[in-house]
């Protein structure tokens, strides 16, 4: 197993990424409904907003990986944009995502840290790699203060961060806003 800070990335490991979010994201998370063509889109706009990209292979296998960047304005709007037909399907698979996504469109709430954790994902069946590598690697490399917002329910999540230092900071919604100096 490998860990790589900033690696090319090319549409394979971009499809790599969104395979990973599909499988291991909690199933009431609304994204993880999605399909892997659009979650791709998704993770093409994170990679041009992130500052690192921290992304564990083992072999050509992407196995976990850790997105950072300034700023999360207008990522959720350009997935939408531009994946309109999944998004309303989706939607209209699933009824009870519509009134959260009709309040949230376009709102987005500015963590007070300089860098924002976009996403991350680790296979947890293989173990090849750790959340908390992933994290201590961004901590080497931004040594600032690292906010994000998670899903209240994502309680696996929450436990992960507060084993790690993060802290509340405040409430978006049904999301948390953590943060870490
Ligand atoms: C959140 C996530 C990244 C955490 O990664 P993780 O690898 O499971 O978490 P850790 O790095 O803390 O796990 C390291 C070890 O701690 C162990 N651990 C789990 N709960 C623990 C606890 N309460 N106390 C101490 N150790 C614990 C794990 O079993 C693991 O041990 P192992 O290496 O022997 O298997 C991962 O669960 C994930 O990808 N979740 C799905 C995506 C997601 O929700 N992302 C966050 C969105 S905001």
């Amino acid at each position: 197993m490998q860990i790589k800070i900033n690696p090319t990335l090319t549409p394979d490991i971009i499809f790599r990424c969104a395979s990973l979010h599909k499988s291991f994201f909690p199933k009431d998370h609304f994204s993880s409904l999605l399909s892997v063509n659009t979650l791709s889109c998704y993770y093409n706009c994170i990679f041009e907003q992130s500052n690192y990209s921290i992304i564990a292979f083992d072999g050509d296998e992407v196995v976990g990986f850790l997105f950072a960047g300034s700023s999360y304005r207008g990522i959720q709007k350009k997935m939408i944009l531009n994946n309109t037909f999944d998004m309303i399907l989706t939607l209209l698979k699933h009824p009870k995502y519509l009134i959260e996504k009709l309040f949230t469109y376009n709102k987005y709430v500015k963590t007070t840290s300089d860098y924002r954790i976009l996403s991350i994902v680790v296979n947890n069946h293989k173990r090849k790699v750790r959340g908390v590598d992933l994290l201590k690697t961004l901590f080497m490399q931004a040594n600032t203060n690292i906010g994000l917002s998670v899903n209240y329910k994502n309680i696996n999540a929450i436990n992960f961060y507060f084993r790690n230092g993060f802290i509340v900071d405040g409430f978006s919604g049904k999301n948390l806003l953590l943060s870490k100096c």
